[in-house]
C-alpha cells in the first residue's frame, strides 16, 4: 500500500515538472523536464519590455562566481551559491525563509581542490530540494524548512572528481554525475539514488571497465569492443558534468557523457577506435539505468569535444511530420536532431565553422573527419577550441518561433603532440593528464569571441545572430512574450526580439554574468531572476581581466519586473589592480619556472598567467604574496579555508618559494 501512494505521487510529480503550462513555478533546472527554459508567460512582451526594471534584489557579500539557475516552488524561491550553499527566499520580495550550509571546506579532501567555489543548480522533487556538493555528496533537504533529509557520498574520496553539475530529479530518482575526465584516470559514471530514502538505486558506468573484472552490463561489452590497448589503465574518462535530461512522454532518460581522459586517442586506445559511451547521448531505462540506445557526436573525442550541454526536448515538423525529438548543440560545433523514439539522427549541421569535420554523413551518422584533424603529422588548427562552440551555459528553445537560442563561443587552439613522448605515457599511465600539446593560433577565426545564435532545427540555418566581445556569455530564456534573455560577460542584461534579435532592452548589472534567468509569475506579477556573479571553469583563462574584481563587486540576485522600483547600489567601475614592486624578493628565472609548473593548482580561481578575473584576489597585488610567513600561514596551513582559499598541505617551503617567485615575476612582467 505505501509503494502504491508513493509510486502514485512521483507520477503527479513529474506530471507537474513536465507541465509546459505551468506559469507561477520554475521547477526544474531548464524549467520543465524538457529542458526548454521556454515560459508561456506572456505580460512582459515586445511592446513594454522596454519599461522593465529591479523590482528586489539580495545583496550576496559573501558569494563569488554564481553560475546557477534558481528554482521557483509555491512562491518560494531557491538558489545555490559559491560552496554550495543554499537559500530559500519569497519569491516576491526576497524575505530570507532558510539557508543551509553543507560545510565544503569542512569536507574537502586533499585532492579535489581547483574550482569548488561554483555549482550550476538545484533540483525539486516531492518536497525536497537536492544539492550535490564539489566533492561529492548528494544531499535531500527539506523544501519548508532547509533540515538534511539524507546525504550520500557519490564519489570515492580517494578519487580527483568533483561536481559542478545540478541533480536531476525524475520517476522517484535523483541522478548526479561527476567531473574530472583528464584529472586523474577516472572512469565516469552516473548514479541514481531512491529520492525518498536515499537509497543507490543503480550506477551506469560510461566506459567499460577492465574485461578481466567482468564487465557490469552488455552495453559495456559492447563498448569495450570500441577500445584498443590497456585503456582501462588510463581510466577512460566520459565523466557525465552536466547534461541529464528525462523524457517523461517516452520515460527515458537521456546521458550528456565527457571526453575522454587523456585527450590524446592514441594514448588512450592505442590503436584507435570510437571509444564508447565518449562524447555520446545515451538514453537509460529511468528504473534500472539499463541502456536503450546511444548516439556518439565525436566518435573517438581528440578535443575535449564533450557531449555534456543541455539536452532539449521537442515535436518539431521533420519532412512534414510532427517528430519527437531532442536537441543538443555541443562542444564540437554541430546542431544535432535526433529522433528520441529509436537515437536516429535526423540531421546535423555545424553552427560555427569546424575544422575537425567537414560534415556529418546524414546516413551513417558519423562525422567526416579532416586531415590530421587528430595531430597525427604535425600541429594543426583546430575550431572549436576545447572551450566549445557551446559549452554549459543554457540553450533554450521557443516552440513560438521555432528557434533554439544558443550562447556561442567562436574561438580556435593549436593542437600539436609532436613533442609528447607516447612511451613515456605507457610507462606511466596513472598520472591524467591531457598528453597533447595545445597553444593560442596567430589569428583568431572571427572578430568577435561570442555570440548568441539564434537557430532553426528543421532547416538547421542560422535565423540571425548577435555578436559579442567576449566569448563567455551566460545562457538563456525565452518566453511567449516574444522575447530572448541573456547576461553578457561585459554585465549587461539583454532583452532580444525571438524573431530577429533585434535588441529592446538592457540593464547594466556592473558585474559579468554567466547565469541564466529565469521566469515566474506571481500575484499577477511575471518577474524575471538572475543571479550576478561571473564565473565558471574558462571565466579564469586569458591574458585579459575584464575588470572584475575579487572584493570590489558585489554579488547579487536581481528580480525585474514592469513595476520594479527598487534602487540598485551603483556597482564601482571595472578595477585592475596595480602590482606591487617589491625587489626583496630577487626573482630566479629557475625557481619562477619550478613556480609556473606549481601555479596550474592556483589559476582556475586566481586567474592565468596570475592575472585576476574576479575569482579570487590578484596575487600581483597581494601583499600576502611577498610575506613568506604570511603566503605559508594562507597557501599551506589554509588560514583562509572558509573563504574559498583551498590549503595545499603537501607544499614544501621551497616550493611555496618558487610560488613567490613565480607570482613575483609575473607582477614584474606586468610592469613593463
Ligand atoms: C578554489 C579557488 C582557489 C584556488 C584553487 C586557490 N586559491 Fe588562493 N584564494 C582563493 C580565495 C577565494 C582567496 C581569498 C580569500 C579571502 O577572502 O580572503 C584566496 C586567497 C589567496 C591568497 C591571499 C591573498 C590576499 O592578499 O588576501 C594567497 C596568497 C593565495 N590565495 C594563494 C594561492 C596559491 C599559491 C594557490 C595555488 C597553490 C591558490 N591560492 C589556489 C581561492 C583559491
Amino acid at each position: 500500500m505505501i509503494i502504491f501512494i508513493i509510486s502514485s505521487c512521483t507520477i503527479d510529480e513529474d506530471k507537474r515538472i513536465a507541465d509546459e503550462s505551468n506559469t507561477s513555478d520554475w521547477l526544474a533546472y531548464g524549467r520543465t523536464h524538457s529542458e526548454q527554459r521556454f515560459s508561456p508567460v506572456t505580460d512582459i512582451d515586445t511592446a513594454n519590455v522596454k519599461d522593465l526594471t529591479v523590482d528586489w534584489f539580495l545583496d550576496l557579500p559573501n558569494d563569488v562566481a554564481l553560475v546557477s539557475t534558481p528554482l521557483v516552488v509555491d512562491g518560494v524561491l531557491y538558489f545555490t551559491g559559491t560552496m554550495n550553499r543554499i537559500r530559500a527566499v519569497d519569491a516576491t520580495n526576497g524575505k530570507l525563509i532558510w539557508q543551509f550550509d553543507p560545510d565544503v571546506a569542512g569536507h574537502i579532501g586533499n585532492n579535489r581542490k581547483p574550482g569548488w567555489t561554483q555549482s550550476r543548480g538545484i533540483s525539486y522533487y516531492n518536497g525536497k530540494i537536492f544539492t550535490a556538493t564539489w566533492e561529492g555528496r548528494l544531499i535531500a533537504l527539506d523544501a519548508m524548512t532547509g533540515k538534511q533529509i539524507w546525504s550520500v557520498l557519490t564519489i570515492d574520496p580517494e578519487k580527483k572528481m568533483g561536481i559542478t553539475g545540478a541533480p536531476k530529479a525524475f520517476a522517484g530518482k535523483v541522478l548526479i554525475g561527476n567531473g574530472g575526465s583528464e584529472a586523474a584516470p577516472n572512469r565516469g559514471y552516473v548514479t541514481a539514488y531512491d529520492a525518498e530514502t536515499g537509497d543507490l538505486a543503480w550506477r551506469f558506468y560510461i566506459v567499460p571497465g577492465n574485461p578481466a573484472d567482468g564487465f557490469e552490463n552488455d552495453a559495456m561489452k559492447m563498448a569495450s569492443e570500441t577500445w584498443t590497448g590497456e585503456w582501462w589503465k588510463y581510466g577512460g574518462g566520459g565523466n557525465a558534468w552536466h547534461g541529464f535530461t528525462y523524457d517523461e512522454e517516452l520515460h527515458t532518460l537521456y546521458i550528456g557523457t565527457g571526453n575522454g581522459g587523456p585527450w590524446n586517442p592514441k594514448v588512450r586506445s592505442e590503436r584507435g577506435g570510437d571509444n564508447l559511451f565518449l562524447s555520446s547521448i545515451v538514453a537509460l531505462n529511468p528504473d534500472d539505468g539499463s541502456y536503450k540506445w546511444h548516439y556518439q557526436t565525436t566518435p573517438g573525442d581528440a578535443w575535449d569535444y564533450n557531449s555534456n550541454m543541455d539536452i532539449v526536448l521537442a515535436s518539431i515538423k521533420v519532412n512534414g511530420v510532427d517528430t519527437k525529438v531532442l536537441m543538443h548543440a555541443p562542444k564540437n560545433g554541430f546542431f544535432y536532431v535526433i529522433n528520441r523514439e529509436n537515437g536516429k539522427l535526423i540531421s546535423a549541421k555545424p553552427f560555427v565553422e569546424t575544422t575537425w569535420a567537414s560534415e556529418v554523413d546524414s546516413i551513417t551518422g558519423r562525422p567526416t573527419i579532416n586531415p590530421n584533424a587528430r595531430y597525427d603529422s604535425g600541429h594543426v588548427y583546430i575550431t572549436p577550441s576545447p572551450h566549445g562552440a557551446h559549452s554549459w551555459h543554457a540553450m533554450s528553445y521557443n516552440p513560438h518561433t521555432g528557434l533554439a537560442y544558443i550562447p556561442t563561443i567562436h574561438d580556435a587552439v593549436i593542437f600539436d603532440a609532436s613533442k609528447i613522448n607516447l612511451n613515456e605515457w605507457k610507462m606511466n599511465p596513472g598520472k591524467g593528464g591531457i598528453a597533447v600539446g595545445i597553444s593560442d593560433p596567430d589569428s583568431l577565426p572571427r572578430p568577435y569571441y561570442g555570440s548568441l545564435q539564434a537557430w532553426n532545427p528543421v532547416t538547421q540555418k542560422l535565423a540571425w545572430m548577435v555578436p559579442h566581445q567576449e566569448l563567455w556569455n551566460g545562457g538563456t530564456l525565452t518566453t511567449a512574450g516574444g522575447l530572448v534573455f541573456q547576461g553578457t560577460a561585459l554585465g549587461k542584461f539583454n532583452a532580444y526580439r525571438a524573431t530577429d534579435g533585434k535588441l529592446l532592452w538592457t540593464y547594466d548589472a556592473g558585474l559579468g554574468i554567466s547565469a541564466p534567468p529565469i521566469t515566474y509569475k506571481i500575484n499577477g506579477k511575471q518577474h524575471i531572476a538572475l543571479l550576478v556573479g561571473w564565473g565558471g571553469a574558462f571565466a579564469g583563462v586569458g591574458n585579459k581581466s575584464l575588470g572584475w574584481d575579487y572584493n570590489r563587486h558585489t554579488r547579487r540576485l536581481l528580480v525585474f519586473s514592469l513595476e520594479g522600483k527598487a534602487i540598485v547600489p551603483p556597482q564601482p567601475p571595472p578595477y585592475f589592480p596595480s602590482p606591487i614592486i617589491d625587489n626583496t624578493i630577487m626573482v630566479d628565472d629557475a625557481v619562477a619556472e619550478t613556480g609556473r609548473n606549481l601555479y596550474w593548482q592556483c589559476f582556475g580561481c586566481h586567474g592565468a598567467n596570475v592575472i585576476a578575473k574576479g575569482m579570487a584576489p590578484d596575487l600581483r597585488a597581494s601583499s600576502i604574496a611577498i610575506n613568506k610567513d604570511a603566503f605559508a600561514l594562507v597557501v599551506r596551513e589554509g588560514a583562509k579555508v572558509n573563504m574559498g582559499m583551498p590549503a595545499y598541505k603537501e607544499l614544501t617551503d621551497n616550493e611555496l618559494s618558487a610560488l613567490m617567485h613565480f607570482i613575483r615575476k609575473k607582477a614584474h612582467e606586468s610592469q613593463n
